[in-house]
């Protein structure tokens, strides 16, 4: 069902982004063991699997006659679904040979959710989690989610945000922060998805950013939190 609809759409910011990316990952990236692979397939079951109802809108059940999608990264629809059936599975993202494959029937597609090759409302669920400030033009990422969800579908999206306070430091952190090319503030998310044509219907409890490396302690500093929201199309706006 992809077809060609593929032109990357880039910025200087968003190149040194993705280097960034790259330098970061690739040096551990290998090929999983079959062990390891249902390893990771559990761990990330055991994290997400039982709030997937309540998030996506949809009971495990339903979603065998449904056509999902990720923008960037490969969490829900490679290892959370992974042994779930659905009509279709697909992950896009720009280094998706950087992420190591767990199941079988995930198709993988390298692309940048400014221009995704599939045709308008051809998806029926949407994650893009932990992304859109990663992206050259998050506006333009949430539009082309909109023409492919339709009007029925439902996107799952959360977001890295900062307190306001912190928002006159936002062009420091454009410069050091690397592989963000865009901050955001709870309120700027929102207003990013309310314009690109998205209703929120839910959102979830922010979660605690975890880890111990320096960026997690600097994010607690800057008091940055998750925050996770459930839209669907406002059908009044026509994209
Ligand atoms: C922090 S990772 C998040 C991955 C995953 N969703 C998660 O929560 O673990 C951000 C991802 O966004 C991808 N990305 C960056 N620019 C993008 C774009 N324009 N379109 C789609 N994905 C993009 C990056 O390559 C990277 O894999």
């Amino acid at each position: 069902m992809a077809m060609q609809r593929n032109t990357l759409k880039t910025n200087e910011r968003w190149l040194r982004a993705q280097k960034e990316e790259r330098e970061q990952r690739a040096p551990g990236v290998r090929r999983l063991s079959r062990a390891e692979k249902a390893e990771l397939v559990m761990r990330y079951q055991a994290a997400h699997l039982e709030d997937l109802p309540d998030k996506a809108s949809v009971c495990l059940d339903n979603l065998k006659g449904m056509r999902v999608l990720e923008i960037g990264g490969v969490l829900y629809v490679d290892r959370v679904l992974a042994g779930v059936q659905t009509k279709l599975k697909i992950a896009l993202d720009p280094v998706i040979e950087l992420w190591e494959k767990a199941s079988e029937d995930c198709e993988y597609i390298r692309g940048t959710g400014e221009y995704v090759p599939l045709t308008r409302d051809s998806v029926d669920l949407c994650w893009c989690l932990n992304t859109i400030d990663h992206t050259a033009y998050p506006l333009a990422v949430l539009q082309e989610i909109r023409r492919v969800l339709g009007s029925h579908g439902h996107l799952v999206i959360s977001c890295n945000v900062f307190p306001i306070w912190a928002r006159p430091l936002f062009p420091l952190f454009n410069k050091f922060d690397a592989p963000h090319p865009h901050h955001f503030t709870e309120s700027s998310f929102i207003k990013l998805i309310l314009s690109s044509g998205f209703n929120i219907e839910a959102s979830f409890s922010p979660q605690k950013t975890k880890g111990r490396n320096w960026k997690t302690l600097l994010g607690k500093v800057f008091g940055v939190r998750v925050v996770e929201f459930r839209c669907t199309a406002n059908t009044r706006i026509d994209l």
